[in-house]
């Protein structure tokens, strides 16, 4: 039977991610700190005083504004959607769509997908065994054509930072045939910023989210901080009064009060550094460092590991149907409360298929 739907979109799975309830809930490398209350409170204000039946900026004037000010970028050069991964699409909707997408395996599943419904040519670098970067893979991917480079930094799903004098050195290589995502969506968490090489780079693009650090994944908002240029073309596709009042108002408050997401990072990075020290020599799951607000984990059977945990009340995501990370599953640094059952389950594992 024939069907006016595209066959790429036919062909292209759901996003893989499915609900589930579970006490301990550290699945979605989520901001275990709900925003704080009396933050949450000034938003409602705000808006109880603000006229619904009016439109919102054309183009979120004022959330741009309160970027601009917080990041220390031209507004002109910022593009902000309800989410970073609206941006991935549109990013793959500007130099994609009869281009290439570049980025490496395994990954965040969002670039290949958006690639694979936009028909773009996908070409995915494995990473090293490391999960260091494949620079000779991607020189290669890179050396005809044009398109866009999706790079993670910090990485995800492995939670990995690649050397940046090696990052660097091979970026300065990539022709201006190429749209360079920086996705910055940890870098609280690791202490890394590349704001400065996408000033230097016209064709650069840091991509930002609210859903982390800031603790704000249910309000949705991302976005790209680059040259007025690029940020000129890219907003030509983000719909017209695409952000709300709720997300104007969110972001200005969040924005003028950092504080409460400074502490939050804090308590992850020592969460972070706690966790490690207790699991880095597991008897049987193997944990990889982590620059971010999760642990990436090998275990012999992701499917038994998975269950152990949620008999625990623990949900994780597994992770191994992606490339290189067979038996992986990855779990949130998440309140104390939390990573201490999480200790407490993961501990108890000391011989090989504890459930089979
Ligand atoms: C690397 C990376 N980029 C982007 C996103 C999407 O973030 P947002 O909630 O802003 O859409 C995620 C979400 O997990 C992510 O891991």
């Amino acid at each position: 039977m024939s069907s006016p739907i595209r066959q790429a979109v036919l062909n292209s799975p759901a996003y893989p991610f499915s609900a589930i309830e579970a006490k301990y809930k550290l699945d979605q490398n989520e901001n275990p700190h709900d925003f704080p209350a009396q933050l949450k409170t000034q938003v409602l204000e705000g808006l109880a005083q603000t006229a619904w039946n009016r439109y919102p900026d054309l183009n979120a004037d004022r959330i741009k504004a309160s970027i601009a000010a917080y990041e220390g970028w031209d507004v002109n050069g910022i593009v902000a959607t309800t989410g970073s991964n609206v941006l991935i699409g549109l990013i793959t909707e500007l130099a994609g769509i009869g281009q290439k997408v570049v980025t490496v395996k395994p990954n965040f599943s969002l670039y290949a997908l958006e690639a694979n419904l936009l028909e773009a040519d996908l070409h995915e670098v494995p990473l090293n065994q490391n999960f260091s970067l494949d620079y000779v893979g991607l020189s290669q991917a890179l050396e005809q054509g044009s398109g866009v480079l999706y790079l993670p930094q910090p990485h995800a799903p492995t939670g990995s930072l690649e050397d940046r004098g090696a990052l660097e050195t091979f970026l300065a290589t990539v022709s201006q045939n190429w749209i360079v995502i920086l996705d910055e969506a940890y870098y609280q968490f690791s202490g890394s910023d590349y704001r400065d090489l996408v000033r230097q780079n016209p064709n650069f693009i840091s991509l930002r989210t609210f859903s982390k650090a800031w603790g704000l994944a249910g309000v949705r908002l991302g976005y790209a901080l680059c040259h007025p240029d690029l940020a000129l073309e890219l907003q030509k596709l983000v719909p017209p009064f695409g952000a709300s009042l709720f997300h104007t108002l969110t972001v200005q408050v969040a924005l003028e009060n950092p504080n409460y997401m400074h502490s939050g990072v804090a308590h992850v990075v020592a969460e972070r550094k706690r966790m490690f020290e207790l699991l880095k020599d597991h008897p049987v799951w193997k944990f990889y460092p982590s620059y971010t607000n999760f642990f990436l984990f090998r275990t012999p059977d992701a499917q038994a590991a998975y269950q152990h945990l949620l008999e625990r009340s623990i949900l994780v995501r597994k992770q191994n149907s992606l490339f290189g990370l067979e038996g992986c599953l990855r779990v949130s640094i998440g309140t104390t409360l939390e990573n201490d059952a999480f200790l407490q389950a993961a501990l108890e594992v000391t011989i090989e298929h504890p459930d089979s």
